[in-house]
């Protein structure tokens, strides 16, 4: 049965009429009369889906304690550094999901922009602007392979070079760790901000990155236990890119190379986001990364380009 806002509210599923079917459809009714159409429309579905979700599985009282014990967990481990709700979530690919429902229906289907991919927990608002050219490695790490990495920018429906644009750069050290993990890390160590030239061109140095672990000591880690999981990310280097005008997009770069490629446990790569290193003749460089981004257009009333906000 659909109910208002086009939820359907009060069915009993697979289960048939083994339960109350009226149950389901009262908790929704009791939502008041105040609470604003979108967040009644998101939040009947929700009830309507743990419902069903709860039917489907005959979900018993100790399995729902446990449930409750888990998310709890997840608040108590979480502090201003360490965001455990949003790691749950990248493993059940959730927020994949949502970035590929964000971003897939403000597209034309003739614009081919680079893919976006996950936030994840590390960006910083405060990473500095850098001038081109310039190192993001602040702290230099014994193995760490340092990448000369440069591209332009351009608009995804004309190929003409965007001006000014703001390419924010962060990624994990050689040890596998970002500055806000590790004490012998300085603060915005391997993150800056750079603006394009007039040719649309962004270039600087950083590390080829390195695959890391989840940290495993916390909810996260005991979800991919019992899921028989590995913890592991492919190496990748972090990508926000934001012009007047045009679509933000927020993305991830991977070696085409990485042994968890294919088995990212956030989900989060992309065929277009696969990359070959190839060497360098730069003296200050080992390695040469080109990638060149395409940014879409805003059109009338979509929404300016979106903040994240942090924890
Ligand atoms: C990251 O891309 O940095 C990341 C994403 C999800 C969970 C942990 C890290
Ligand atoms: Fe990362």
């Amino acid at each position: 049965m659909t109910g208002t806002n086009g939820v359907s509210n009060g069915t009993n599923g697979a289960t048939g009429d083994r339960f109350d079917p009226d149950f389901t459809r009262h908790v929704i009714e009791n939502i008041g009369p105040a609470t604003p159409d979108r967040p009644r429309f998101v939040l009947s579905s929700l009830i309507k889906h743990l419902h069903d979700f709860i039917r489907e599985v005959e979900l018993t009282p100790e399995e729902w304690m446990t449930g409750v014990q888990f998310i709890n967990s997840i608040g108590q481990i979480s502090t201003a550094k360490r965001n455990e709700g949003q790691r749950i979530c990248d493993v059940l690919g959730i927020e994949s999901l949502v970035d590929e429902v964000a971003n897939k229906f403000m597209l034309d289907s003739d614009e081919n922009p680079t893919s976006s991919t996950i936030l994840g927990p590390f960006w910083s608002p405060h990473a500095p602007f850098r001038e081109l050219g310039d190192t993001i490695v602040q702290d230099p790490y014994p193995d760490g392979k340092v990448a000369y990495m440069h591209g332009v920018v351009t608009d995804a429906k004309t190929g003409e070079p965007i001006p000014n644009t703001i390419v924010d750069i962060w990624q994990a050290s050689s040890n596998g760790q970002y500055d806000f993990q590790d004490d012998n890390q300085s603060v915005n160590n391997l993150r800056g901000k750079f603006r394009t030239n007039e040719k649309g061109e962004y270039y600087y140095y950083c590390y080829h990155p390195t695959a890391y672990s989840l940290p495993t000591d916390g909810p996260a880690g005991k979800l991919l236990k019992l899921l028989d999981r590995h913890p592991m990310r492919p190496a990748h280097i972090h990508l926000m890119v934001s012009a007047d005008g045009y679509k933000s997009v927020t993305t991830q770069l991977f070696p085409r190379d990485d042994p968890y490629a294919s088995t990212d446990t956030v989900f989060a790569v992309k065929d277009d986001l696969l990359l070959d290193f190839k060497p360098s003749t730069d003296p200050k460089a080992q390695l040469d990364l080109e990638y060149n981004i395409s940014l879409a257009r805003l059109k009338a009333g979509q929404p300016a380009p979106f903040l994240h906000t942090v924890f």
